[in-house]
């Protein structure tokens, strides 16, 4: 049997690596380790127990840091793992630091890579990711693409060998999923929520959290928007680490009658349940956008561009910035005509991927 190591070590790559696991365990030994870059229980531990995801091997721990430190300490604990069990492939996901590490600690020693959301683009270099995405994406021999958008930014840059286009996994998550946070998420009636009468925000995005005054821009716009409906903003570490700095007193105590209802970050199932219920989505989230679009829920993106410009189409994504009169003109459109094209696939991207990778 094949050894495949797969890293992982943020929230966005558990949701992504949990199909694909399940589908490579039946016929590979899976070799799991987790850079330890989320650490908190509802950002990285309750989504293992949640999806089902198999206990990592190792953890490395890495946790928070700068950029260097951070990705150094994740480049040396991986190398020491990979010399230890020498794996046929090194499997990476999306593009944060954990990718980045796994992808060069990998390719130094002519370990194949296999890189899961390949050719994406934002074309902004002073996105972390988008540096992530590029090295990653070039030191890859395996290259699963979720779009044909894609699948043309790679061959823009020469990368035409090992390409596949395979589909989204987050897809193939949330069809797994959705019904069962259907059936089992309680949290619309713990927040006392009417389905379609409240909206659902999530920031995390560094150029957001990171400039005060797209961050007051973004507050502004909630606040207002919450005179009409509810805003729930599952508040992600990072931002509410910076809220705090703020004089923002009416984030402190959320109570279920506020109408901008700050909480901590929330599990995945009820993360569905409460996109697909929400009336808009407010969001500077990859995975967020293309969850909006799969559950057909208008969204708007705070953000001067996306990677996934498929989400665009008819006007069921908006991106909008953080200007706070086009933030509130984009959360009170209209519903937009119901989308033609399937651009995502069909749900079936882990048997592709491992289908390809063991071939
Ligand atoms: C990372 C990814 C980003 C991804 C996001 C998903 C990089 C460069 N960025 O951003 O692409 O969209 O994850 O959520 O890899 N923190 C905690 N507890 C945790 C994790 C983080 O308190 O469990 C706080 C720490 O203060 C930390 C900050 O959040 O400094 C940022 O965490 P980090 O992993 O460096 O980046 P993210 O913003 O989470
Ligand atoms: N998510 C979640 N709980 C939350 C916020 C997000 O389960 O409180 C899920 C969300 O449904 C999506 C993924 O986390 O599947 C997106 O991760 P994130 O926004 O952290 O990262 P990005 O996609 O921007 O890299």
């Amino acid at each position: 049997m094949q050894k495949i190591l797969t890293i992982v070590g943020a929230r966005p790559q558990f949701i992504k690596c949990a199909p694909v696991s399940r589908v490579l365990r039946k016929s590979a030994v899976e070799v799991l380790i987790h850079t330890g870059q989320h650490y908190d229980d509802n950002m990285s531990e309750a989504f293992f127990r949640e999806l089902d995801i198999p206990k990592p091997n190792y953890n490395l721990g890495v946790g928070s840091a700068s950029h260097g430190v951070q990705t150094g300490e994740m480049l040396k604990g991986i190398e020491d793992v990979l010399v230890k069990e020498r794996p046929d492939v090194v499997l990476v996901y999306g593009d944060t630091n954990s990718t980045l590490a796994g992808a060069l600690a990998a390719s130094k020693m002519h370990i194949p890579v296999a890189h899961v959301e390949a050719g994406l683009r934002s074309f902004n270099r002073r996105m972390p990711e988008e540096i992530n995405r590029v090295v990653t994406d070039h030191l890859s021999d395996q290259l699963f693409c979720p779009t044909e958008t894609s699948v043309k930014h790679l061959a823009q840059e020469g990368i035409s060998k090992g390409v596949h286009l395979v589909g989204d996994v987050m897809y193939d998550s949330l069809l797994y999923n959705v019904k069962v946070a259907e059936a089992k998420s309680t949290i619309l009636e713990r927040l006392r929520l009417r389905s379609k009468e409240y909206c659902l925000a999530t920031v995390h995005r560094a150029e957001n959290t990171d400039d005060a005054g797209r961050l007051q821009a973004i507050l502004e716009a909630f606040r207002e928007i919450s005179k009409t409906y509810p805003v729930v903003w599952p508040v992600h570490p990072r931002t509410r680490k910076i809220l705090q700095t703020l004089d923002a007193s009416f984030i402190t105590s959320p109570s279920p009658d506020q109408a901008l209802r700050l909480s901590e970050p929330v599990s995945y199932l009820d993360m569905l349940a409460l996109e697909r219920r929400a009336r808009v989505i407010l969001t500077d989230s990859g995975g967020v956008q293309k969850e909006a679009y799969w559950l057909r829920v208008p969204c708007v993106t705070l953000r001067e561009e996306t990677e996934w410009v498929e989400t665009l189409e008819l006007g069921w994504n908006q991106i909008v910035g953080t200007d706070v009169g086009a933030i509130q003109r984009a959360a009170h459109r209209p519903i937009p005509p119901e989308p033609i094209a399937q651009p995502f696939g069909n749900g079936r991207s882990a048997e592709a991927i491992v289908a390809a990778l063991l071939r």
